[in-house]
C-alpha cells in the first residue's frame, strides 16, 4: 500500500522566460541531460514505488506533455485538474482518489521541480517516512538543514525526538519574512521544509476535514465518484469552487500532528536562475551558458540562457542573468531575480 502523488501544476514563473504557461520548469531539461525534472521526479520514485502507484497531478493544458514525457506511466495515473487551485486541492482530490482504490494507503507527495543529488539517501529517507506514518498517524515532512535565511520556504522548528532522525514539530511557519526568517535560520531550531511530504491516506483526509472543510465536504459528499468514469465530470463541475490554498498554509502551518524527518540527501529547490547557476558546471570565470554559443570579455559570475543556437557575446558583465526564450528577452542582476514573478505580472498587463 506505497503510494506517490507528483504535484505537476505549478507555473515556475522565477524562470521566465524559460518557463512559461504553456510549458512550465518541471518539464524542461535542465541541466540538458535529456531528462526533465518531472522525468526526474518519477525516476526517482519507480525505484521505490509501483509504477501503478504512481500519479501526477496537474493542470489539463499539459495533458499531452505529461504523456509525451512519461509514456509508460498508466494514463488512469494521470490525474487533470480543470483550474489552478494551488496544492492543497491537488493534495485533496490525489488523496480521495487513492482511497478509493486503497483505503489503507500510505502517499509520499512531491513536487515535479526539485533537485536531489544523492539518490540512495533519499530513497532510504522515503522508506523510513512511509513505515513511520503506517504506524502513526502522522503529517511527515521532509526537513532540510537550512543554510541562508530563504524567504521562500516553509519553516520547521523541531521539538523532541519522536523515532530515529523523526522528530516533533513545534512550529510551521509558511514563507516568513526575511526578519523572522533571519532569526530562524540563527536558532539553529529551524529545517527548511522540502515540500515533500508523506502520510496516511486517513490521517490526511481527516487534516482536511478539519481544516479545509470546504475541499473535503465537496469530496466526501461524492466520495462515490472517486475512481470511476464520472469522476473526472464531478472533477470539473467542482474544483474551481475548492479555496486557493497551499498544503503549507491550508494544513501544516495548523495541524498539530506534524513530525518531521531531518533529512540531507543533498536537495535543491531549484527554484529561481540563482539556485540553477549554483548547480550548473561554470566557465572559470564563473560563467554558466546553457543552449548557446558564447564569446565573453570581463564578464564572470552570470548565466546565460539563451534557446535557438546563437552566438551570444558580451563585454563588461557580472553577476547578471541573461535569458531568451522564444519571444522574451531578459536581463537582470541576480541580486533581483525575486522580482521577475512581478515582470511576468506586467509583461502580460502590457502585451
Ligand atoms: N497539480 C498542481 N496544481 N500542482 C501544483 C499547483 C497546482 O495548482 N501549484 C503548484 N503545484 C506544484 C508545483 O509544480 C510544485 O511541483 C509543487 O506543487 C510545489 O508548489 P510551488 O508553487 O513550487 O511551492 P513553493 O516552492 O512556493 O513552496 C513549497 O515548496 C517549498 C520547497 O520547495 C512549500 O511546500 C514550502 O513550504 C517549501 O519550503
Ligand atoms: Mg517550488
Amino acid at each position: 500500500n506505497r503510494y506517490c502523488v507528483i504535484m505537476g501544476g505549478g507555473v515556475g514563473s522565477r524562470f521566465w522566460p524559460f518557463s512559461r504557461n504553456s510549458r512550465p520548469k518541471q518539464f524542461l531539461d535542465f541541466f540538458g541531460i535529456g531528462r526533465s525534472l518531472l522525468q526526474m521526479s518519477y525516476d526517482r520514485f519507480v525505484k521505490i514505488i509501483p509504477k501503478d502507484h504512481i500519479f501526477i497531478v496537474t493542470n489539463e493544458i499539459y495533458v499531452d506533455v505529461i504523456k509525451e514525457q512519461l509514456p509508460e506511466l498508466p494514463e488512469a495515473n494521470i490525474l487533470l485538474e480543470p483550474a489552478r487551485r494551488n496544492t492543497a486541492p491537488c493534495i485533496a482530490w490525489a488523496a480521495y482518489h487513492i482511497r478509493a482504490i486503497n483505503p489503507n494507503a500510505n502517499i509520499v507527495v512531491a513536487p515535479s521541480d526539485h533537485l536531489i543529488l544523492k539518490e540512495e539517501e533519499f530513497a532510504r529517507c522515503i522508506n523510513l517516512g512511509l513505515e513511520f506514518v503506517a504506524k502513526y498517524p502522522a503529517l511527515l515532512t521532509l526537513g532540510i538543514k537550512p543554510n541562508r535565511p530563504e524567504t521562500g520556504y516553509g519553516y520547521i522548528q523541531i521539538g523532541e525526538d519522536a523515532e530515529g532522525d523523526i522528530k516533533t514539530v513545534k512550529t510551521f511557519t509558511e514563507k516568513p519574512n526575511l526578519e523572522f526568517a533571519k532569526m530562524f535560520v540563527e536558532s539553529g531550531e529551524f529545517f527548511w521544509n522540502s515540500g515533500i511530504f508523506i502520510w496516511n491516506v486517513q490521517t490526511i483526509i481527516k487534516a482536511f476535514q478539519r481544516f479545509l472543510p470546504d475541499i473535503s465536504n465537496r469530496f466526501e459528499e461524492h466520495n462515490e465518484v472517486f475512481n470511476t468514469p464520472a469522476e473526472q465530470a464531478f472533477i470539473n463541475d467542482n474544483f474551481a469552487a475548492c479555496p486557493n490554498i497551499s498544503i503549507d498554509f491550508g494544513i501544516m502551518e495548523k495541524a498539530s500532528n506534524v513530525f518531521v524527518l531531518c533529512a540531507d540527501f543533498g536537495w535543491s529547490d531549484l527554484g529561481s536562475w540563482s539556485a540553477l547557476y549554483d548547480h550548473s558546471p561554470k566557465n572559470k570565470d564563473g560563467n554558466v551558458a546553457q543552449g548557446c554559443k558564447t564569446l565573453l570579455y570581463n564578464t564572470a559570475n552570470n548565466v546565460i540562457a539563451v534557446k535557438g543556437d546563437k552566438l551570444v557575446v558580451v563585454e563588461g558583465l557580472k553577476d547578471y542573468i541573461v535569458a531568451e526564450a522564444d519571444n522574451v528577452l531578459l536581463i537582470c542582476p541576480k541580486s533581483e531575480e525575486q522580482k521577475i514573478k512581478q515582470f511576468v505580472t506586467d509583461a502580460k498587463m502590457a502585451y
